[in-house]
């Protein structure tokens, strides 16, 4: 049984484009490593991510990313079991889209926000499934 954890955040201030690409490649590294996979979306000084795997490992990573400075309000969407990874081929995608694709970004944001607050969140499946389909939709674009 999988494992899986979406969460968005606040990207602090000052954080550059070199900081978002140091950040990816000591994740790749790092989740590689320990078969974790996921999904790292960027716009607006907003990040929401993706990360399965197995329980323990993810609850490890989530609470290193939590005391990390270069973000801040983090919120939980959602935390489950899965039967299989969405990203099983990328040890952390990166998506920052482009103006057009945004707006899909944008609803993301509006529904999770909607989500954690509404505590919607005991319906894991909805959240993962249009995280996934926004994720492909912005993947497409590429
Ligand atoms: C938005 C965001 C996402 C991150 N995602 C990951 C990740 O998927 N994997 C990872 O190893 N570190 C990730 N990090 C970095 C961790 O917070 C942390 O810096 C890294 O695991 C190194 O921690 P350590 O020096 O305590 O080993 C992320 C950081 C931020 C700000």
């Amino acid at each position: 049984m999988m494992f899986e954890l979406i969460y968005y955040s606040t990207a602090s201030p000052d954080l550059s484009e070199n900081d978002i690409l140091s950040i990816l490649e000591n994740s790749r590294d790092f989740n590689s490593k320990n078969e974790i996979t996921g999904c790292l979306l960027y716009h607006n000084n907003e990040f929401v991510q993706l990360i399965e795997g197995e329980e323990e490992a993810v609850k490890k990573l989530y609470a290193k990313i939590e005391s990390d400075k270069r973000h801040n309000n983090l919120i939980i969407v959602i935390q489950d079991n899965i039967a299989a990874r969405s990203f099983k081929n990328w040890s952390m995608a990166y998506y920052k889209p482009t103006t057009a694709a945004a707006e899909n970004l944008s609803e993301l944001l509006f529904k999770l926000n909607f989500l954690a607050l509404s505590q919607l969140a005991e319906k894991p499946t909805d959240a993962s499934k249009f995280f996934w389909y926004i994720s492909t939709l912005l993947l497409e674009e590429k």
